[in-house]
């Protein structure tokens, strides 16, 4: 095995971000595997993942852990997410609270990224650097919090950040080198985004959005580990 023996995983590849790191990551030359893994569409051989059946993470993980023998997983993007689906969408007021989709928020946005922790974790090299990008959401930020509303999206990517934060800590005990982040992407051009991208917002197209992000990833160190920026590389408040 050489320096250049290495694996980039892309998780939410089938997303609007997700396709689009994953091409970059293909084309860009820097990892010598790069894999990808969704709910829809899967590379060959690979396990479909459901985010919020731990049963099917395993299973995913089983396939990483295979895959990944000669070429350590050295960058884990993980771009799933969920704002709204047909007839449930973010909250307006309080009146709209609705626990179903509160919950399915949460599985998606908070549980299911802290499952992919589990079990990627046993997989994460113990030495040499390690690089985990979790793609959260500025409005998950709590003191940046002016407007209000999107409770349950809001809720669910702050619980994301902590989640991130506290993972943070763990992993850098395995091994230094790790540097695990919460990211925000940016207003990007994907179905996620459709129905709420006003004009006058800055949205970006998912290949730009992607690259800027990959430029931020590439100059992250482990000093850098635990924190939560944004697609230019500048700090979040929490
Ligand atoms: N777009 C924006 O403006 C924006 C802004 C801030 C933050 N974000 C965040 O950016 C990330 C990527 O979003 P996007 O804009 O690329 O949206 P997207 O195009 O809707 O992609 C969402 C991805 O999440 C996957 N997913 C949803 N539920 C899943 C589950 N249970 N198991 C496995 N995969 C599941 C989807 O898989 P399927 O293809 O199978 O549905 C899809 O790959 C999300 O975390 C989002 O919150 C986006």
């Amino acid at each position: 095995m050489t320096d250049k023996e290495n694996t980039a995983l892309v998780i939410g590849a089938s997303g609007g971000l997700g396709a689009a790191f994953k091409t970059q990551l293909l084309s860009g030359g820097g990892f010598s595997q790069v894999l990808g893994l969704s709910r829809s569409v899967s590379d060959e051989g690979a396990p479909l993942l459901d985010i919020t059946d731990e049963s099917s993470i395993a299973e995913s993980a089983e396939w990483l852990k295979s895959k990944c023998i000669e070429q350590p997983l050295r960058l884990v993007i993980v771009a799933t997410g969920f704002l709204h689906n047909t007839g449930n969408g973010p909250e307006r007021s309080l009146s709209q609270l609705d626990a179903t989709y509160l919950a399915q928020v949460f599985a998606i946005n908070t549980i299911g990224p802290g499952l992919l922790l589990k079990h990627l974790a046993p997989l994460l090299p113990k030495s040499g650097d390690v690089k985990l990008a979790f793609i959260s959401a500025k409005v998950g930020s709590i003191s940046d919090n002016a407007l209000g509303g999107w409770y349950g999206y809001r809720a669910s990517k702050a619980a994301l950040n902590q989640i991130v934060k506290t993972a943070s800590i763990e992993l850098a005990r395995r091994n230094k080198q790790t540097c695990c982040i919460a990211l925000h992407p940016g207003t990007v051009a994907t179905q996620l985004s459709d129905p709420f991208s006003k004009t006058g917002l800055n949205v970006r197209e998912p290949a730009m959005a992607a690259q800027e992000i990959l430029h931020v990833i590439d100059r992250l160190t482990p000093q850098d580990n635990g924190r939560f920026v944004d697609y230019r590389g500048e700090q979040l408040p929490w």
